[in-house]
């Protein structure tokens, strides 16, 4: 166990991919995680199950976002594992469940627009007015966004927007919480292995393709973002606050230059 025994975490949408990384991550360094998850308990329990097997300490917590109630399930689902284990506060709050969408200005309906902003923008931001009254101070928040922000794929447009608002939070959130120790951070992945990607990512030509615009040459894994969001969550990434961290393996930085 590390040195944040007695800490605790919530990260939203743990059942599977970067959020079960990331709690498996927390997990490793000590703290007590709420799993978080919208519908599949199957994944959210192996989360849990994982953990436990490795030591550590975690418990599910289940609510779909953009659903109405969702966010007094969370808190109360919270409140009460987190009593189950003897703890009432919490130290680090991982907005991660995100939902992708796959559509170009002129395919985009208002419906599905509205559904990815209320998933990855209005969602965390009321988790986080939630969490507050439970966020001790020295805490940490780090939200989920994307390397889509600065590479502008046209067909992830709304996509696109709804992550470039969630890493907008990062700095206003700094400034009025830095002098409680709370550190607000945005972490961008590149693409990485999850079943998000996996449908397309997973071709012969498209992984060949992602590797050709990726510096250190390879697809991401939920591992390679988990250690980025440890080390904010920790004591050492306690003097950034207010950043995008990106975790792409330097994804589409430009051309390489020829010798
Ligand atoms: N994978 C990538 O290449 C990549 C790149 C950049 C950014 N990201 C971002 O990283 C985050 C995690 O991505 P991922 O690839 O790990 O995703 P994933 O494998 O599709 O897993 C999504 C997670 O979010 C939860 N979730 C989805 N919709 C939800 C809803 N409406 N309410 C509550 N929970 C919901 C899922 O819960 P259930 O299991 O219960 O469905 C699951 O735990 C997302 O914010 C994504 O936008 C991913």
């Amino acid at each position: 166990m590390g040195e944040s025994h007695g800490r605790t975490a919530l990260v939203t949408g743990a059942s599977r991919g970067i959020g079960r990384a990331v709690a498996q991550r927390l997990a490793a360094d000590g703290l007590l995680v709420a799993v978080h998850y919208g519908g599949n308990e199957e994944a959210a329990a192996r989360t849990v199950e994982l953990i436990a097997e490795s030591g550590g300490r975690a418990f599910t917590v289940r609510a779909r976002f953009g659903e109405s109630g969702a966010l007094d399930r969370l808190f109360d689902g919270l409140a009460a594992g987190l009593a189950e284990h003897g703890e009432d506060g919490l130290d680090v709050l991982v907005n991660n469940a995100g939902i992708n969408l796959m559509a170009s200005i002129g395919q985009l309906t208002e419906e599905e627009f509205d559904r990815v902003m209320a998933v990855n923008v209005r969602t965390p931001v009321f988790v986080i007015q939630r969490a507050l009254p439970l966020l001790r101070d020295g805490g940490r928040i780090v939200n989920m966004a994307s390397t889509a922000t600065r590479i502008g794929a046209p067909v992830q447009l709304g996509y696109i927007v709804s992550k470039t608002a969630l890493a907008a939070l990062a700095a206003p959130l700094a400034n009025e919480l830095g002098r409680r120790g709370i550190t607000v951070n945005t972490v961008n992945p590149g693409v990485i292995l999850t079943d998000m990607t996996s449908p397309w990512v997973t071709g012969e030509e498209t992984s060949a393709w992602v590797e050709s615009i990726t510096a250190l040459g390879r697809i991401g894994l939920p591992e390679d973002v988990a250690d980025v969001v440890g080390f904010l969550a920790g004591p050492q990434g306690r003097w950034v606050t207010g950043q995008s961290v990106d975790a792409s393996g330097g994804t589409y930085l430009g051309p390489i230059p020829q010798a």
